[in-house]
């Protein structure tokens, strides 16, 4: 399916606000619907609350922009919703605002596409479903690497909400016969934030909660693209990091040194990130863009 108009939730936040240009420039029309507005010329942002079934049920029947007023008619349904609108940790909100907020919005937006008929619904998971990134005390990894098929097991109530934000999109793919993709998205850099990346190689315990990994904001909207291209997968869910370890050891020496004991249970990249991105890659064609060591001086 061509795949032209999107509904992008929480578009004006740290991942959004360049997922979104990245998807503009690939040629789609993109709607923005966030509490707060984006300054990207040609998206227009519709202030609206996803925690509200009735707006999120209107954000996707609305013109895109006062162009709409032409067609002469009132507007349908995108081709496809992005959602990436939530409180993005814990110790933002109180947690159990946190885990109400983020469950409902997701059920809210996918709920709504679906009724409306849209086929395809990305939405963001993330790292933290793994269990170890906002864990109490020291938890190891099950077993290394951290693929889509790993037994998720967080403790905090925001992990939790993207585990069950999993499940609510594999029970509405399931029902609607749609495409539904859920990106377990690594920690999020900014192309101004690989100036941490030197304290980040020097001291790798601190790196142990995001696995080592991360996404570069713009490789993110690279992957976002590729989902709303890859038709046909029913509920997925896919790791959404870049290629490579933050370390200068090879993974496998690395994980043998910080990680004894942790089983790996296949023949890694010899720079492989330890939360890996080979599904992504093998099934969407994903080839990242801007791996950290293009902006961070070798030592
Ligand atoms: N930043 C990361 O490192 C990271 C890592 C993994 C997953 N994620 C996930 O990626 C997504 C984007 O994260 P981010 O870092 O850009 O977060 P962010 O907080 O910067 O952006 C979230 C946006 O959602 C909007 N929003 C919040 N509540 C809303 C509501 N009720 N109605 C409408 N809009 C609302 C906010 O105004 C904000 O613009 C989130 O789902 C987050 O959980 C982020």
């Amino acid at each position: 399916m061509t795949i032209k108009r999107i509904v992008f939730t929480g578009g004006t936040g740290k991942a959004g606000r360049h997922v979104v240009p990245h998807l503009v420039a690939k040629g789609y029309s993109v709607l923005n619907v966030d509490l707060k507005p984006l300054d990207l010329p040609g998206v227009n942002t519709l202030i609206a609350d996803v925690t509200d079934s009735g707006q999120v049920f209107n954000a996707l029947t609305t013109h895109f922009g006062f162009d709409g007023f032409n067609d002469g008619k009132p507007a349908g349904a995108p081709d496809a919703v992005v959602h990436f609108a939530a409180i993005p940790r814990v110790l933002i909100e109180p947690d159990n605002k946190t885990f109400d907020l983020n469950v409902i919005s997701t059920y809210n937006v996918i709920e709504a596409a679906m009724k409306l008929g849209v086929r395809k619904v990305i939405i963001a998971s993330s790292e933290t479903t793994y269990g170890v990134c906002f864990a109490e005390g020291e938890k190891d990894f099950h077993s290394f690497p951290l693929e889509e098929d790993y037994d998720v097991d967080p403790m905090d109530s925001y992990g939790l909400s993207k585990v069950v934000n999993e499940k609510t999109a594999r029970a509405f793919a399931m029902r609607f016969a749609a495409d539904i993709y859920a990106l377990r998205i690594g920690n999020v850099i900014e192309p101004h934030e690989y100036d941490r990346f030197p304290a980040f190689i020097a001291d790798p315990p601190s790196r142990k909660r995001n696995a080592w990994s991360y996404i570069d904001a713009r490789d993110l909207g690279e992957i976002v693209h590729l989902c709303l291209q890859k038709d046909g997968l029913g509920f997925q869910v896919f790791n959404a990091v870049n290629d490579t370890i933050t370390a200068n050891l090879p993974t496998r020496e690395f994980l043998t040194r910080y990680c004894p004991g942790v089983p790996v249970t296949r023949p890694l990249g010899e720079f492989e990130a330890p939360l890996s991105n080979r599904k992504a890659r093998e099934t969407l064609g994903f080839k990242e863009a801007h791996n950290w060591r293009q902006y961070v001086p070798a030592k």
